[in-house]
This record gives C-alpha cells, sequence and structure tokens, in this order.
C-alpha cells in the first residue's frame, strides 16, 4: 500500500450519498436546514416530506444544480460544491416537471438524451433498446412524447435520465398524477436498477409508496424529522396502540373520542378515525361503549398496526409542536 492509499478517503466505503449539515438559503429563508444523513450503494432511500419541505431543494443541491449555503455533500465521492460538473456526470436526475420534449418523439428524446450523456453508436443503439424494453414503449418509437399517457411518459423520462447508467440516480416526485398501476409499474423498475446495485433517492407524497424503500427520512420544514427503516419508524407507536374506528359520524365520534381520558388524539384516515391510546391500559370496547353511548353509530372498532400515514403526522406533529 502506498502513501496514496493510505491517506483518508473522501466518503466512507460503500457510501453512495454522504450528507453532513447542508443548509440552503434563499435570501433570508432557510429552505434547508443542517440536514445530515447517508445512503449506502444500491439503497432505495425515500424522501418524504409535505410541499415545501425542502426535497426539491436538497435534491437539486446533490445533483450539482444549486449550491449549498453551508455543509458539504459527497454523491458517488465527488463533493457538490467544488465539482458540481463531476457530479452532473456520475448521476441521473429526474426532475419533479419531468425534462422530456413534448414535440419530440419518444426516439427523438431517446436520441436527445443520448447526445448530452455524449453517447453515440453501438453504445446509443444498445442504451436505446434498453429505454424502449424497460419502459414499455416498443412500438411507439414515433408517437409524439405529449401524446403518450402519463405512465409511460414518467417511465421514458425514467429512462432518459439512465441513459448514461449512472450508479446514482435522483428521481423528484416521479409518479405524480400517474395511476396506480403505471405507479406499481415504475417502483418494479425503482426495485430492479436497486438489485442492478444502483442507489436511488426518491420523493414522494405517496406515503404508501414509501414502504417499497429500504428506508426513509421524513423532512419537515427543511429538516430531518425521522430517519429508518419503515419498520423502524413505526416503533413510535410501539407503546401507543392504535384503534381504527368506522362509524357513521366520523368527525362526532373524534371530537367524543379526543375527550376520552386513554385517548391522545385523533385523525381521520379516509372515512376512518384512528384514535392513537396514551398507552395499552385502553380497551377498544371502552371506546366503543363511550361512542355508543353519545349515540354514535359504532360499525366497526379494533386496534391496526401503524401506516407510514399515522407516523408522517405523528412525526410532523411533534416536530411542528417543538
Ligand atoms: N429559488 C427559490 N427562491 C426562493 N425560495 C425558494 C426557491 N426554491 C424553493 N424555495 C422555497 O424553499 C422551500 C422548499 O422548497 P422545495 O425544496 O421545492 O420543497 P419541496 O420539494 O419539499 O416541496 C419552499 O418554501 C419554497 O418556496
Ligand atoms: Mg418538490
Amino acid at each position: 500500500m502506498n502513501d496514496k492509499e493510505i491517506s483518508a478517503p473522501s466518503a466512507a466505503p460503500g457510501l453512495a450519498i454522504d450528507v453532513r449539515g447542508l443548509s440552503r438559503k434563499f435570501g433570508a429563508f432557510l429552505a434547508v436546514d443542517n440536514l445530515s444523513f447517508s445512503v449506502k450503494q444500491g439503497e432505495i432511500f425515500g424522501f418524504l416530506g409535505a410541499n415545501g419541505a425542502g426535497k426539491s431543494t436538497t435534491i437539486r443541491m446533490l445533483c450539482g444544480l444549486l449550491k449549498p449555503t453551508a455543509g458539504t455533500a459527497l454523491v458517488g465521492g465527488v463533493d457538490v460544491s467544488s465539482n458540481p460538473e463531476g457530479v452532473k456526470r456520475a448521476i441521473g436526475y429526474m426532475s419533479q416537471k419531468f425534462s422530456l420534449y413534448e414535440l419530440l418523439t419518444v426516439d427523438q428524446n431517446i436520441e436527445f438524451f443520448g447526445g448530452i450523456y455524449g453517447l453515440s453508436g453501438e453504445r446509443l443503439a444498445d442504451r436505446r433498446k434498453f429505454v424502449l424494453e424497460m419502459a414499455g414503449l416498443k412500438g411507439r418509437e414515433t408517437t409524439l412524447t405529449r401524446e403518450l399517457p402519463g405512465g409511460w411518459r414518467q417511465r421514458l423520462a425514467l429512462g432518459c435520465a439512465i441513459l448514461h447508467e449512472p450508479r446514482i440516480v435522483f428521481l423528484d416526485e416521479p409518479t405524480g398524477g400517474v395511476d396506480p398501476l403505471s405507479r406499481r409499474r415504475f417502483w418494479d423498475l425503482i426495485g430492479s436498477l436497486s438489485r442492478h446495485g444502483v442507489t436511488v433517492l426518491v420523493t414522494t407524497h405517496y406515503l404508501d409508496e414509501a414502504e417499497h424503500c429500504h428506508r426513509i427520512a421524513i423532512i419537515q420544514a427543511g429538516r430531518l424529522a425521522a430517519l429508518g427503516t419503515a419498520t423502524e419508524l413505526k416503533q413510535v407507536f410501539s407503546s401507543r396502540p392504535i384503534v381504527e374506528i368506522h362509524a357513521a359520524q366520523p368527525v362526532q365520534a373524534m371530537a367524543i373520542l379526543d375527550r376520552h381520558a386513554g385517548v391522545e388524539k385523533t385523525g381521520l384516515f379516509g372515512t376512518a378515525v384512528h384514535a392513537v391510546l396514551k398507552d395499552a391500559s385502553a380497551d377498544p370496547a371502552a371506546l366503543a361503549a363511550a361512542l355508543t353511548a353519545e349515540g354514535i353509530d359504532v360499525n366497526s372498532i379494533g386496534a391496526v398496526s401503524p401506516s407510514l400515514e399515522d407516523v408522517f403526522l405523528d412525526v410532523v406533529e411533534r416536530v411542528g409542536a417543538a
């Protein structure tokens, strides 16, 4: 081993993304506030947060498109502040508004993005074939992009973002406004990238989708509010059971439950009410009795496992209250 190899590497081995104290101000407004986290190679890392939480701003910094105000981020071992061009070459990026050219055909978009990434000849032909197959776009090569259904456009956008076979891919709300079947198919593609060792950092506001991520970061007002696997995040409810109630008058049911001594808080999940209990001592049957006594028709009541939606609301409320 020579001296060069002994000197400290710039990123820990096995880490695709290493973020330390990353911040971004717009004027006096702190949009991203001292974020630190790391993402392993091949990991699917989910970014969850309300609109305006700072997800896109963070992604743009990690893609070398926006300068951090403070902190450092290494992406594929490359420093985003000192070498943004190096980062751009190493990554794939699908922006929140897909970057496809609507008036170009499928093939023309592939050629255009291939050109940006410096692909030509046999390599471009190979990659074109790969994208058409992956995205299920064979036979649609000459269709105008704006005439493709949303799910197809989204798969084409992903294909164009990975034409140059990047090892790290950033997807900013890739499934917004797309039907459930296409969303499912898109997550299958993300899973396949990950199995091939590609690191995927993806933002979504569909909490059910976040279950597909190996780990999830919840961002609230520019800050990291929680980080872990879905199972780990759900541990916030380990000593607080959640009871789900279906009742004819959910809003009135919530008001009654909120006054109940055993209930910490309630929330509406579709048409169901979730009551978070202060501890395991409150019995669903007692809650049902309290509701019935006040004239509420209870159709069903029982303990449920926490969903990521329960976790997200809980985390956001705690951070908001802090
Ligand atoms: N270029 C900009 N100039 C000023 N404010 C911005 C700019 N970009 C984003 N912001 C603000 O930063 C906050 C975070 O935005 P963003 O990162 O887009 O959030 P998210 O992607 O989580 O919805 C928002 O309040 C947004 O208005
Ligand atoms: Mg955004």
